[in-house]
């Protein structure tokens, strides 16, 4: 099988100034079309800098990344995301400007109805619930027909019936349209058969599906 995205030997970290710190040591990994990872690691064990390492966000320092894949076709629902609670723009209007209005009125529709919000069509953004608003942010992020999608602790903050919708949502583009996802996650049970990485001390241990 063609993989997706290749890591070999990879060494992550960031730099301030003359400094570098290293968080992540000789990562290999590789991303197949359909495959679902799951990843789990205590806090600061570097989750997201392994999302970011992969989306070029931390910095490479040893090793290879290969990445088969475009920036458009790589989507990410960053761990943190501050919506500016004032702004005066409907869910809709979101959607419509974060596609860079490539959507139609009918995709929109569909999109919003997969994430369960269309009754949000015409609310202002800043009335959504975190729950809600992770969901857009999911939504934003399938827009674009991802083939990989990173998701940072999607299920942090949300509560169990919008745990299940998003993780129902996340398996049905997996299997239908073999969108290849890694998740950092942290506690959430998935029901999924996933492939697992388990970071402690720098290091991945890598455990496959059932
Ligand atoms: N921009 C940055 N500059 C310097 N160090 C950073 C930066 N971002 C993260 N780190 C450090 O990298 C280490 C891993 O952080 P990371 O955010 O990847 O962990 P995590 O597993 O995602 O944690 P959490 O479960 O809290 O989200 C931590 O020690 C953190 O302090
Ligand atoms: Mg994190």
């Amino acid at each position: 099988m063609s993989y997706l995205i290749q890591l070999r030997d990879a060494g992550f970290g960031y730099k301030s100034g003359m400094l570098k710190k290293q968080i992540l040591y000789q990562i290999n990994l590789t991303v197949n079309p359909g495959s679902f990872t799951v990843m789990e690691g205590s806090n600061g064990s570097g989750k997201s800098t392994l999302l970011k390492g992969i989306l070029g966000l931390a910095t490479l320092q040893s090793g290879v990344v290969e990445k088969r894949v475009s920036r458009r076709e790589l989507s990410y629902v960053p761990q943190e995301f501050h919506f500016d609670m004032t702004l005066p723009i409907s869910v809709k209007d979101f959607i419509c400007y974060s596609s860079g209005n490539r959507i139609s009125p009918k995709e929109l529709d569909s999109f919003l109805q997969l994430v369960g919000l269309e009754h949000k069509k015409h609310e202002k953004i800043g009335s959504l619930s975190g729950g809600q608003r992770r969901r857009i942010l999911v939504l934003r992020a399938l827009i674009q027909s991802p083939k990989v999608l990173l998701l940072d602790e999607p299920m942090a903050n949300v509560d169990t019936d919008s745990q299940k919708h998003i993780e129902s949502i996340l398996t049905d583009i997996n299997l239908r349209q073999q969108v290849a996802i890694i998740v950092s996650s942290h506690g959430y049970r998935w029901s999924v058969d996933y492939e697992k990485i388990l970071i402690t001390g720098g290091r991945t241990q890598i455990f496959p599906k059932h």
